[in-house]
């Protein structure tokens, strides 16, 4: 059935543009129209994939990009057939910036291809790839962030300090703050956590950030992310001190990292980690060409545009692009952050490549002591035949990424104090 469906709407499908353009004409026959219908099937299939309803969602999806082309398609008919009469009109910003689909990651070809590599090491496969050992990297910069703390209280009598707003029980989320909290302790940084529940208001988690904003023991501010789908993410964390932005998600922040002629007070910690990896790795940016698996907010997008301000070629791979595998072997490093588990197979890479591995997928494994175990985007056992490093999940790309959340809030304290370098 829900096939039949999907043939029938599918814009690719031979009735698809028609039976979209039956839908609009239906409603109110206009162009304005369509987008909205557009935009309203994006909203359902984003709630669609939040309930994991993931063939609802693809299904939403191909009915709003179908909309959306019939809303091109009626635009351009429009304007060819009204050209002789009145002037051009101008296309909404809407329509030149595109429709807003959130990525999802179900297309069956790489559904099928997700078999779960065992846990192995490289050394299993007597390979040549070196595995960047994320952990003994971000033990090295705790200990330097852990000096510079205790300088600080010796200098001006005060430590730097880090509040989290946790929002809502997400197992994943809570274990991540958890890290994040132990990191702290282990530097002699001071952690407030605000914790809420799931059914709070968007006010009450202003609210938090209000008073941690204005608490000068506060240096350090990060909002836990996904909030719940009720509240405005964006609202709030705008609503950070850019001061206080460690996570470095502040829209000026990210618009700041954007523009090579400037420079944002803060860097996003995921993306920083995999640079500090590579560079620490000794691995050349300049001029090489890095793809990056991925465009969300929290890894992606700031790690693509981290990418390019160190000179590198930069190609960005989302859930709509076609035969990524292509692009990946074309790329001298490839850093995957899609949230699927063994997405890239070996025969995704470039002999040489070097892998930078920043997903974290919980999948079953009885053997393990909480019945999951968390795995890469990467198939480890082939992509170490094959790459010249790469990094291991766990053990890679997260406890960096935690170590520079701490030097970001340090960061900020020494700016507070006049501290800086
Ligand atoms: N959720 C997953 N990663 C992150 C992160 O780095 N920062 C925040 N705020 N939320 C996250």
């Amino acid at each position: 059935m829900c096939d039949k469906i999907i043939s029938l709407l599918s814009p690719r499908g031979p009735k698809g543009p028609n039976v979209c353009r039956h839908l609009i004409s239906d409603t109110s026959g206009g162009p304005r129209s369509t987008e909205m219908g557009g935009a309203a099937v994006a909203v359902l299939a984003a709630a669609a994939t939040r309930h994991n309803r993931a063939r609802l969602a693809s299904l939403f999806y191909m009915v709003a990009r179908g909309l959306h082309e019939a809303s091109a398609a009626a635009a351009e008919e429009e304007k060819v057939g009204t050209r002789s009469r009145r002037r051009r009109r101008r296309s909404s910003s809407s329509l030149l910036l595109g429709p807003d689909f959130p990525d999802t990651w179900d297309h069956p070809p790489r559904a099928a291809s997700r078999t779960l590599p065992p846990r192995v090491t490289g050394a299993d496969y007597g390979c040549t790839a070196t595995i960047i050992d994320g952990k003994s990297i971000a033990e090295d910069i705790r200990l330097h962030i852990a000096k510079e703390v205790h300088q600080m209280k010796n200098a001006v009598g005060h430590v730097p300090g880090l509040a989290v707003v946790l929002v809502g029980d997400r197992r994943d989320s809570e274990s991540y703050v958890r890290y994040k909290t132990k990191g702290c302790e282990e530097v002699g940084i001071k952690s407030l956590l605000a914790k809420l529940p799931g059914s709070c208001t968007e006010d009450e988690v202003m609210d938090s950030v209000s008073r941690f904003n204005e608490d000068p023991s506060v240096h350090g501010i990060l909002v836990q992310l996904p909030l719940p789908q009720h509240m405005d993410e964006e609202r709030i964390l705008s609503a950070i001190s850019l001061e206080k932005d460690v996570d470095g998600f502040h829209p000026l922040n990210v618009g700041n990292l954007a523009l090579r002629s400037r420079k944002p007070l803060f860097l996003p910690c995921a993306a920083k980690a995999c640079i500090e990896l590579l560079l620490q790795s000794g691995i050349e940016l300049m001029g090489k060409h890095a793809t990056v698996i991925g465009r969300s907010k929290v890894v992606g997008l700031p790690t693509s545009l981290l990418l390019q301000r160190h000179h590198a070629t930069v190609s960005v791979i989302h859930a709509f692009t076609t035969n990524p595998e292509a692009i990946t072997r074309e790329s001298d490093i490839v850093i995957s952050a899609a949230g699927v588990a063994n997405l890239v197979r070996g025969n995704w890479l470039k002999q040489g490549a070097v892998v930078i591995d920043v997903g974290t997928n919980p999948v079953e494994d009885p053997n393990s002591e909480y019945g999951y175990r968390l795995t890469g985007d990467v198939c480890f056992e082939e992509a170490v035949k094959v790459a010249s490093a790469i990094t291991p999940v766990p053990g890679g790309v997260g406890p960096v990424t935690i170590a520079m959340l701490l030097g970001n809030t340090l960061d900020s304290a020494k700016r507070v104090y006049g501290l800086s370098d």
